[in-house]
C-alpha cells in the first residue's frame, strides 16, 4: 500500500509541507532550539543528517510525529561507511575479501549499531568505479572492477537493509555517487569527469544498476561535473537512466550542497536557477543547501515549474519513509538492541580485517613468523601503535579506545620470554626527520626479526584528500633502506587508504602484508596473520602500479592496435644512442617503467599453495539465452588449510566495439583443506557476456571467447567457448 498511502498523504499536504519534505538539515544539535522545534511542528523538515544523540533524535521524531499536522517522521541520515562504533576495514579493504558474505555481515553489524541510536539512513555503499589511486576516495570504493563492485555493493545493501526494511535493525542504504565521481580528472576530488556514454554504460553504471536490482532505497547525486552537466542537474542520468530505464522508485538525495554548487560550477547563475535545474533533473532531497526551500514558491508563481513536478519528488520521499516503516516506528528503543561494540561485532570486524589483508610478498616463506623461536622482535613505524589511524577515513562514530593496535596484539601473541622493542622511528608517516633512525637501527640490530608498520594515516585518503605522489610518504622509504642494511628478516605491514607505489621498497623487505586501514580489530588480525594463527587470503580489488605515471592502470584495458608484450617491449635504457632517425618502438608502453603493474588485480599470496587443473567447460557453444557451465579442480598442495578466491576471466575476442583484454565474470571464495582438492563449479549467463555497443544499446554478440581460471588476473589455465 506504499503508493496508495503516499498518494493519500500528498493529497492533503500544503505547499510548505511539501517543500519541507525536500529539505535536509545538518544536525549535531546541542538542543532543539525554537526555530527547529517550530519547523518540526509545522512539518517543514524531512531529514536530519549527522545527529547521533538518541534523546535528541527521539525528541525530534516525537515532535514530527506527534505535534505536526500530518505526523510525517524524519529520515535520520549518517555516513555509516565501514562500521558505526565497531569499525570494519575501509571499503577498499573489505573489497579485498572478495566475500559478499563478509561484506553483508559487516553492514549488518553497522546497521544494527546505528539503528540502536535512531539512525535510519546511511550514505553507503559508495560504488564508484575508480582506476586512480591518487583519488582519496578510492579508500571508500570497492575497487576498479564493475563486476566485483556490483556483487559486493549489492551484498552491502542487503546487509544494511535486510530483505525487510521494517526490521528495526534495518536502515536505508544509498548508492553513491551517481555518477562518474571516481573518474575525476587526475584523481583530484570534485573535478571534471569526462566519460563517454559507452564507458559509463559498460563500466561506471553497472554497479548502480545492480544496486537498483538489490532494492537500494536511495541514490545520491555526485559532486562531479559529468561531461559538462554536473550530476545534480543531469536529467539524462537521473530521469532517462535511473527512473525510466531502471525503474528506480526510491529517493534521490543531492550530495552536500551540490545543488547550490551548480552555480559554482558555472552551470547556473544563482541558487534559484540551480534549484530549477536540480528539480527538473529529479533530485528529491536537497542536502543542507536551501535552493528548493527558498525558491520553489517563486518558481511555481512564475510557472517555471509545476506543482505536479514537486509532487513527484515529495512522493519519492514519502514512499521511502513508508517503506522503512517509519510511520509505525519512528523511535528507537536502545534497550531492545545488543550492546555497541560487543564481542560478536568485534569478532565480525576481526574476521573482515583478517580476510582483507593481502600478502603481496613472502620471500623464502619468511611468514608466518614463529612466536616461540624469536627471542627479540623489533616493531617499528608510525602506524604500529596508533589506535586512531588504523580506523581509516569516514569514522565519525568509531572510538579509538576500542582499537587493538599491532603492537598490542603482537605483544599479547608472543611468548613471555620474547622481547618486543618498539621504536616509532617517525612521528607521522609524513615526517621527514631521521632523528630517531639510530634508535630504530639499534632495536633492529638486537632483534631476530623486524616488523615495520608503515603507510599513510587516515587523513591522507578520503574526501578531498588526494595525492599526486603515492609513494610511502615522508622518510619511510629511507627508513626501510636503513633497516635493510642490517639484513634481518623483515616484514613490512602497510596501512593505507589506497594502493601505494611500492616499487622503491619492494626489494628491501622479505614480506609485505597490505592491511589497508583495517579498523577496530586491525592489530589482532595482523598479528594472527604474521604468527600463523590465520592464513592470508585477501586479493587485490585494484591494480597496484609501479609508478604514478602508469595511472590509469587496470587489468581490463583495451588491447590497442600495438599492444606491448615481452617480445616488443623496449625500455629507454635499451634504446641505441643513435636512434634519432628511426622510430623508437611500436608498442603502447612507457619507456621508463615496465609495462606490467607491480601487483595485478586479483593477486594475493597464501601460506598454502594452490594448483589449478582440469578446467572443463561443459558446454563450449552456448546460445544467447544459455549459461556457460564450467568446473575446475583446485588442489591445496601444502600442509596448511586455507581459503582461496577462485577467479574466472574471459576475453571476448572481437566485437562491434573493442573489448577489454580480460574481464572478471565469476569468483568464489572456497576453503580447501591441507593436501586435498575440490572441484569448483561456475555458471555464467550469456547475458552477462553482453555489453553496450556502438549505439549504446545492450547487445550479446555471437563469437569466440577465451577463458582463464586461477587465483588472480594473470590466471593461465585456459579454455575457449563461443556464443552462437
Ligand atoms: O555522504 C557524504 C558524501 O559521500 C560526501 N559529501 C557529504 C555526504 C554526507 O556526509
Amino acid at each position: 500500500h506504499v503508493d496508495e498511502n503516499a498518494r493519500a498523504i500528498l493529497a492533503v499536504m500544503t505547499l510548505e509541507e511539501k517543500i519541507g519534505q525536500l529539505y535536509q538539515i545538518s544536525g549535531e544539535i546541542p538542543h532543539i532550539e525554537e526555530g527547529l522545534r517550530q519547523a518540526l511542528q509545522l512539518g517543514h523538515l524531512s531529514s536530519v543528517i549527522n545527529e547521533t544523540s538518541v534523546s535528541t533524535i527521539n525528541e525530534m521524531q516525537r515532535i514530527a510525529v506527534e505535534e505536526s499536522r500530518l505526523g510525517i517522521p524524519l529520515l535520520i541520515g549518517r555516513d555509516v561507511i565501514h562500521g558505526f562504533k565497531t569499525i570494519f576495514p575501509i571499503p577498499l579493504g573489505q573489497a579485498a575479501t572478495w566475500s559478499p558474505d563478509i561484506i553483508e555481515q559487516g553492514a549488518r553489524v553497522a546497521a544494527t549499531e546505528a539503528a540502536k541510536c535512531g539512525i535510519n539512513w546511511t550514505f553507503a555503499p559508495m560504488i564508484d568505479i575508480t582506476r586512480d589511486p591518487r583519488w582519496g576516495r578510492i579508500a571508500e570504493s570497492l575497487g576498479e572492477d564493475p563486476f566485483l563492485c556490483s556483487v559486493l555493493g549489492s551484498a552491502m545493501i542487503n546487509g544494511f537493509q535486510t530483505n525487510d526494511l521494517h526490521n528495526n535493525t534495518a536502515i536505508a542504504s544509498c548508492a553513491k555517487h551517481f555518477a562518474g565521481y571516481g573518474y575525476t580528472e587526475s584523481g583530484r576530488d570534485y573535478s571534471y569527469a569526462n566519460i563517454s556514454e559507452n564507458e559509463l554504460r559498460n563500466v561506471v553504471l553497472p554497479p548502480f544498476h545492480a544496486a537498483v536490482k538489490a532494492g537500494v532505497a536511495s541514490f545520491m547525486s555526485s559532486f562531479s561535473d559529468l561531461n559538462g552537466v554536473p550530476a545534480s542537474a543531469n536529467e539524462w542520468l537521473m530521469q532517462d537512466v535511473l527512473r525510466q530505464e531502471w525503474q528506480f522508485s526510491g529517493l534521490v538525495v543531492s550530495d552536500w550542497a551540490s545543488i547550490s554548487d551548480l552555480s559554482v560550477h558555472g552551470l547556473t547563475e544563482n541558487d534559484k536557477e540551480s534549484g530549477i535545474q536540480a528539480l527538473q533533473a529529479g533530485i528529491d532531497i536537497e542536502m543542507v543547501s536551501q535552493c528548493y526551500r527558498n525558491h520553489i514558491p517563486e518558481l511555481l508563481d512564475e510557472k517555471r515549474i509545476s506543482i505536479e513536478q514537486v509532487n513527484v519528488l515529495v512522493s519519492n520521499v514519502l514512499r521511502t519513509k513508508l517503506r522503512l516503516g517509519l510511520f509505525d516506528h519512528a523511535y528507537t528503543d536502545p534497550d531492545q538492541f545488543p550492546k555497541l561494540v560487543n564481542q560478536y561485532n568485534r569478532d565480525q570486524a576481526l574476521l573482515a580485517a583478517t580476510k582483507s589483508c593481502v600478502l603481496l610478498k613472502n620471500e623464502h616463506q619468511i611468514l608466518p613468523l614463529s612466536r616461540y623461536r624469536l627471542k627479540n622482535i623489533a616493531v617499528l613505524g608510525p602506524l604500529a601503535d596508533d589506535p586512531y589511524e588504523q580506523l581509516g577515513t569516514w569514522i565519525f562514530d568509531g572510538n579509538e579506545n576500542d582499537s587493538v593496535t599491532c603492537l598490542r596484539a603482537i605483544k599479547e601473541k608472543v611468548s613471555e620470554t620474547t622481547q618486543v622493542n618498539f621504536v616509532k622511528a617517525l612521528n607521522t608517516s609524513r615526517s621527514m626527520s631521521t632523528e630517531h633512525f639510530a634508535e630504530a637501527l639499534k632495536a633492529v640490530e638486537n632483534a631476530d626479526a623486524v616488523i615495520m608498520v608503515l603507510g599513510e594515516e587516515s587523513i591522507l585518503s578520503g574526501e578531498a584528500h588526494c595525492r599526486a605522489n603515492i609513494d610511502l610518504p615522508g622518510a619511510q622509504v629511507e627508513l626501510v633502506k636503513a633497516i635493510k642494511t642490517l639484513d634481518k628478516p623483515s616484514v613490512m605491514v602497510i596501512m593505507a587508504g589506497r594502493p601505494l607505489t611500492l616499487e622503491n621498497v619492494v626489494d628491501d623487505v622479505d614480506a609485505i602484508l597490505y592491511a589497508w586501514h583495517p579498523g577496530t580489530m586491525g592489530g589482532s588480525a595482523i598479528a594472527n596473520l604474521i604468527f600463523g594463527d590465520a592464513v592470508p587470503s585477501g586479493k587485490l580489488p585494484v591494480t597496484f602500479p609501479r609508478k604514478v605515471g602508469q595511472i590509469p592502470l587496470y587489468y581490463a584495458q583495451r588491447n590497442s592496435g600495438r599492444p606491448v608484450n615481452e617480445y616488443n617491449f623496449v625500455a629507454q635504457q635499451d634504446i641505441p644512442i643513435r636512434a634519432k632517425q628511426t622510430s623508437l618502438g611500436m608498442a603502447n608502453n612507457h619507456l621508463d617503467t615496465h609495462y606490467s603493474p607491480l601487483y595485478a588485480f586479483g593477486y594475493g599470496l597464501s601460506y598454502a599453495r594452490f594448483v589449478y587443473q582440469n578446467l572443463v567447460v561443459h558446454s563450449p557453444s552456448i546460445s544467447t539465452k544459455q549459461n556457460l557451465k564450467l568446473s575446475v579442480n583446485v588442489s591445496n598442495v601444502s600442509h596448511t588449510t586455507a581459503e582461496e578466491v577462485v577467479q574466472v576471466y574471459i576475453r571476448d575476442l572481437y566485437g562491434s566495439i573493442t573489448r577489454p583484454i580480460k574481464e572478471l565474470k565469476a569468483f568464489k571464495r572456497v576453503l580447501i583443506k591441507a593436501e586435498s582438492n575440490i572441484d569448483v563449479d561456475f555458471e555464467i549467463s550469456a547475458s552477462s557476456l553482453g555489453f553496450y555497443g556502438r549505439d549504446n544499446k545492450f547487445v550479446i554478440e555471437s563469437g569466440r571467447f577465451h577463458l582463464w581460471v586461477g587465483g588472480d588476473s594473470n590466471a593461465s589455465l585456459f579454455a575457449q567457448f563461443e556464443i552462437i
